[in-house]
């Protein structure tokens, strides 16, 4: 059981600790969501006040770990950058030892305010690029942005990626949030289970579907004649069985309640960016997928072509994804340890029947 968020197929919608989620992404901030889910109730103004400060004062990388992160090959994947550094996290913890709820959310805060800075250096070490220092005039979103780009983006921009932060932040027992509950369930720390998390959202049937997307866009490519090349495309995947990524979904059997305001989100940016071309490309494949198979888009499908918008290079999407869902990863572990039992499924055996060794 959970209250941290309802996902319902049956009426289409995601309620966050009972708030519709299009509600939260159409009028607040990322750091107002991330209280909702962490304490189950929007702050005050104070607490808004007091979250905001903490999170200004911990965005700034370590210099151990930039150490570390120096090391790895400037070819590794950003997700196992960012897999590395919050397991490195761990270990520099002051407090690792300490598990009790004051402890937790204190690391809880400390990972949500630092991760910006992380993905943005997975995106800037692809260029050869140094970090750039954050700023404290930003709010969380824009900073984040400033800090993967060196530029301050326009509010358009930042609106369009600050709704798809709340969008991602939370969707109850999806497979690296059980994860995370697993890892917790043993009674190990919040770093080890946001390090598993991790490792479970980068595959491409979880997380990494987003970058699956756009490579799909690329593959295809916007332009003169896409319709037409979005159709074949899509007739000849299906012929090969191949899955559409960015299609389909384990919950929601008639589309994924996010979608239409992650769309809306999409169309506005691009239309700010005078990128139409993505828009007639997101919409042939739609047609195409949903005309052949019946199979609608979940939240991956308008968020690639979002983050490729606005400047992400495709295998820093899914970091970004961390960046959003870390905030539901570990409010869940705080209610995993508030009422702990051990997570230990059994399985049905289909092996061979007891044997014995011929010697
Ligand atoms: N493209 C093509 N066919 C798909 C599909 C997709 N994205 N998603 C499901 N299907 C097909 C399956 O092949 C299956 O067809 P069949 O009955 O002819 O074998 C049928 O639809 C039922 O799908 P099923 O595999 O039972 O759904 P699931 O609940 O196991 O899978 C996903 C859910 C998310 C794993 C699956 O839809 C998928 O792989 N999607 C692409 C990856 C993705 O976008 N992941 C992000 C999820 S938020």
């Amino acid at each position: 059981t959970t209250a941290v968020s309802k996902v319902d197929p049956g009426t289409n919608s995601l309620l966050y600790r009972g708030y519709p989620v299009q509600e939260l992404a159409a009028s607040c901030s990322f750091e107002e969501v991330a209280h909702l889910l962490w304490h189950g109730e929007l702050p005050t103004p104070g607490e808004l006040e007091g979250l905001r400060e903490r999170e200004r004062a911990h965005r700034a990388l370590d210099p151990r770990l930039l150490r570390v992160l120096d090391e790895l090959p400037a070819g590794a994947h950003p997700m196992d950058v960012v897999r590395t550094a919050v397991s490195v996290l761990g270990a520099l913890a002051p407090d690792a030892a300490d598990s009790s709820p004051a402890a937790e959310l204190a690391k809880a805060e400390r990972l949500f305010a630092v991760l910006p800075a992380v993905v943005a250096l997975t995106q800037r070490r692809r260029h050869g690029l140094a970090p750039v220092p954050p700023r404290d005039d930003l709010g969380y979103a824009a900073n984040f942005l400033w800090q993967a780009f060196g530029a301050e983006p326009g509010p358009e921009v930042v609106r369009a990626f600050e709704v798809s932060l709340v969008l991602y932040a939370e969707h109850s027992f999806n497979a690296s949030t059980f994860t995370a509950r697993v890892v917790t369930s043993t009674l190990a720390d919040l770093h080890s289970a946001v390090t598993a998390a991790v490792g479970a959202l980068k595959g491409p049937l979880h997380g990494g579907a987003n970058e699956a997307v756009w490579d799909v866009f690329e593959e295809v490519g916007t332009g003169a004649g896409a319709p037409e090349r979005a159709r074949t495309w899509v007739r000849e995947a299906l012929a090969a069985h191949r899955k559409v990524m960015g299609f389909g979904h384990r919950v929601y059997r008639d589309g994924d309640s996010r979608v239409p305001t992650m769309s809306a989100a999409l169309r506005e940016l691009a239309a700010h960016l005078h990128r139409p071309d993505v828009v007639e490309l997101y919409d042939a494949l739609e047609g195409a997928v949903v005309g052949a198979k019946g199979i609608r888009p979940n939240l991956d499908f308008p968020s690639g072509p979002a983050y490729h918008l606005i400047g992400f290079d495709t295998p820093v999407f899914t970091p970004v994804f961390v960046a959003s869902r870390v905030v539901g990863w570990t409010a869940h572990v705080r209610e995993q340890r508030a009422a702990n039992s051990l997570i230990r499924p059994l399985s049905a055996y289909d092996g061979p029947g007891e044997r014995h060794l011929a010697r």
